[in-house]
């Protein structure tokens, strides 16, 4: 009803703007007396916990793009090396699994049937299994080991949103505890990390507020046949997210790339007007920015309509941006909780523009329990 989207025209608007809150939310309460991270759930003891040689990640859909952001987080912090996997691909390719793999089930839902699957899979193998999950009580978290619940509140449009930005959260909360646990960080750094995950929800808010340039472009996109994505680094997953919410909700032909792959195929597909969605990575130690900011000019040399999303005061990007979406400053492993928030507007804007059910596409379930 009216009431429950609290004057929203869908329920995934409204998820859109409850972010703020439901990454405050999934950060709060973290801490135990000493000051260390903790799990909502665990069976795992620290002696296991320090043996793990291993992280798969598994999940699916917006879910797994989540794990393949938080890839790069979890590698980076606790140096143990992790793999993103489709629960539907996982256990039918008899994948190496043994007690010291961690296997990290990301579902919203907690009841996805391939997610539930691949868990039962690697306990047999005898995995330890933590999940992420925004459901207390569901069927993925009651047969895991360990679980880490996101505090999104309901999601009812098909469509995650705050379920994404929360499990992105959730996976980096996982990363610091291992990174804690096995001493890969000191305890200022994780420090650090959780003070600069406690300004996100201020960043997220500065982008809910500032949607013109998004909005516009939907309306003059309304009618365009396909549109392109291109990330790098954490901005790569973003880049398939953002290509993945276009597909689901406007139901164009739309595309996620890795910057860098751009020059290895993608690039043939690019013709006048065609529009180009492009993350720039922050600047910093290296030369990402700079290698991004070449693509941008490559695709713009060749006629596509580039729509850059790039932080504050990147004067840079200015001059190859068709259009500029401006991304408050944040570290390059926390821009993708802002990154995504504009696309999924852009998403949702089109979609209502097309006339679409927004909150439920055609064909497909919120929680899909058969495999
Ligand atoms: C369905 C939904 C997607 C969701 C995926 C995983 O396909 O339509 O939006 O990302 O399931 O759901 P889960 O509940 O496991 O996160």
């Amino acid at each position: 009803t009216a009431a429950e989207k609290d004057g929203y025209d869908w329920f995934m608007r409204k998820e859109i703007f409850e972010q703020p809150g439901a990454v405050a939310a999934t950060l709060l309460d973290r801490l135990n007396e000493q000051g260390r991270i903790k799990l909502d759930e665990s069976t795992i003891s620290p002696g296991d916990l320090r043996e793990i040689n291993k992280v798969i990640i598994i999940a699916c859909g917006t879910a797994n793009y989540a794990g393949l952001v938080a890839k790069y987080a979890i590698e980076h912090w606790t140096r143990i090396s992790c793999e993103v996997e489709l629960a539907s691909e996982f256990r039918y390719r008899d994948p190496i699994v043994d007690s010291r793999t961690l296997v990290v089930a990301i579902s919203q839902s907690g009841e996805t049937m391939d997610t539930l699957m691949a868990i039962r899979h690697a306990r047999e193998q005898g995995a330890r299994v933590l999940a992420i999950c925004n459901t207390n009580g569901s069927t993925i978290p009651r047969e895991s080991d360990a679980v880490i619940y996101t505090h999104a509140g309901p999601e009812i449009g098909v469509a995650s949103t705050k379920g994404f930005l929360t499990q992105v959260v959730a996976c980096y909360l996982l990363g610091l505890y291992l990174a804690q646990e096995r001493g890969t960080l000191f305890g200022d750094e994780i420090a650090n990390v959780l003070e600069d995950l406690r300004a996100t929800p201020d960043a997220i808010a500065k982008v809910l507020n500032d949607l013109g340039a998004v909005m516009k472009l939907a309306s003059d996109l309304v009618d365009v046949p396909s549109v392109l994505f291109l990330g790098r680094h954490a901005g790569y997953p973003v880049a398939l997210e953002g290509a993945l919410k276009l597909k689901e909700l406007a139901y164009i032909h739309a595309e996620g790339f890795a910057a860098g792959e751009l020059k290895h195929g993608p690039i043939a597909l690019i013709e006048q007007d065609l529009p180009v969605f492009v993350v720039v990575p922050p600047k910093g130690r290296d030369q990402l920015h700079d290698k991004v900011i070449s693509n941008v000019q490559e695709i713009r040399a060749r006629g596509a309509r580039t729509i850059v999303l790039a932080e504050e005061g990147d004067t840079e990007v200015i001059g190859y941006a068709d259009t500029l979406i401006t991304l408050p400053k944040v570290s390059t492993l926390l821009q993708p909780l802002v990154a995504t928030v504009p696309l999924q507007v852009f998403a949702c804007e089109l979609a209502t523009l097309k006339g679409h059910d927004v909150d439920q596409p055609r064909n497909l379930a919120k929680s899909v329990t058969v495999e």
